[in-house]
């Protein structure tokens, strides 16, 4: 039987996504799994690994983007003691996502509850996840302290307001000014970053702050000298954390400026007792799943609890076959999604439930 998988032969624009078909269903190895793949989360991450600027995958080419992904085990290799055949499981593959098929080693996987919808699960893990463990690893944040969300309209955005708004805290987010709805609905305030000075309104909105203005907590995707304007926001105390350098992965910075920004974290972190406590880190979901692999089975259950409760509400913007993954990077890269498109890769009728 024949299946069907994206391909990048080459890097560059959403033209280089490319819809391939195989003749023969791969078999797992030693330690992994076949997957078929029932939800592919796709974002702005894979349109920096398409463009060939993400530094932690250059290839080798040809290959099948897709960081996250959600599936049923069809077959398991030798060695492979969990997950078991026919469960529902979640991965942060990096890249291998937009497939029918896709082998995995078996050891990362996740088990996805019953009864959520494939495409929410999908949302989990890599924004909400990555929100989760921004908001709980580095810093107790208490019920009423304030956030600032760069980049607030976004998958990892929204899900950081959501769990903000499950966990007490008060959001402010930037964004657009067409994309306000998809951050006050999770009952943030809206700052358009195009309008002006965030860091102005940022201070104005929380001037009545005991302790001084600024914000406990800020979480930076943009990058390089971004950071600066973040760590500007910051009261007396508070923690910046970057996460992503944005204006480099889409040309409009040089790597030397996303590396200065990274260099100045490290400085502020160090010294932070010259900034009257203020302190800055960088976050990586993959090298934190590396060093903490316990951390990320935990945060990955305790958010599908989440879900399955309903305490917490993925965007799910879209719905799409595998044949749309051009369009939906040209829609990526335009920008102003507001949440996250998902790739079916089955028709419904091909799905034996
Ligand atoms: N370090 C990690 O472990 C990790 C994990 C996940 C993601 N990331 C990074 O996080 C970033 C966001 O990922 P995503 O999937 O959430 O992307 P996304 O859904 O495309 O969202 C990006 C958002 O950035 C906003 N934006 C663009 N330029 C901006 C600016 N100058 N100021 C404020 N906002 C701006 C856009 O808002 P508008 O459309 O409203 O303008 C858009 O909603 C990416 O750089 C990604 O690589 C890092």
């Amino acid at each position: 039987m024949s299946w069907q998988h994206v391909r990048i032969s080459r890097f560059g624009g959403p033209e280089v996504l490319e819809l391939a078909e195989e003749s023969t269903i791969p078999n797992p190895g030693p330690g992994e799994v076949r997957i078929k793949v029932l939800a592919a989360g796709t974002g702005f991450t894979d349109s920096f690994i398409r463009r060939g600027r993400y530094p932690d995958f250059k290839g080798p080419l040809p290959f099948t983007p897709g960081y996250e992904l959600v599936g049923v085990v069809e077959k398991a290799g030798s060695g492979v003691v969990a997950p078991r055949e026919g469960q529902i499981v979640a991965d942060l593959c990096v890249v291998g996502g937009y497939a029918q098929y896709a082998i995995r080693p078996a050891r990362f996987l996740v088990p996805v509850p019953d009864g959520v919808d494939m495409a929410e699960a999908v949302c989990i893990p890599l924004a909400y996840l990555t929100a989760f463990q921004m908001l709980t690893r580095y810093r107790r944040l208490i019920p009423g302290e304030t956030i600032l969300v760069i980049g607030a309209s976004g998958s990892v955005g929204t899900a950081m307001l959501d769990l903000a708004r499950h966990f007490g805290l008060k959001a402010i987010g930037t964004c657009s000014a067409t994309n306000f709805a998809a951050v006050e609905r999770f009952g943030a305030t809206a700052i358009d970053y195009r309008a002006g000075d965030f860091v102005a309104s940022v201070r104005k909105l929380t001037e009545s702050r005991l302790g001084g203005a600024g914000v406990d907590a800020a979480f930076d995707a943009i990058g390089g000298s971004h950071f600066d304007r973040s760590f500007a926001c910051l009261a007396p105390g508070g923690t910046l954390i970057g996460y992503g350098s944005q204006t480099m992965a889409i040309g409009h910075e040089s790597i030397i400026a996303a590396g200065l920004g990274l260099a100045r974290l490290k400085l502020w972190g160090a010294l932070s007792f010259l900034f009257r406590g203020r302190r800055a880190l960088w976050y990586s979901i993959t090298d934190r799943r590396l060093s903490h692999p316990e951390d990320f089975r935990a945060d990955m259950a305790a958010l599908f609890e989440l879900l399955r409760n309903g305490a917490i509400h993925p965007v799910v913007t879209g719905r799409e076959p595998l044949a749309a993954a051009k369009n939906v990077h040209a829609r990526i890269d335009a920008g102003g999604l507001g949440g996250k498109i998902v790739l079916l890769p089955w028709p419904a009728s091909q799905l034996v439930a």
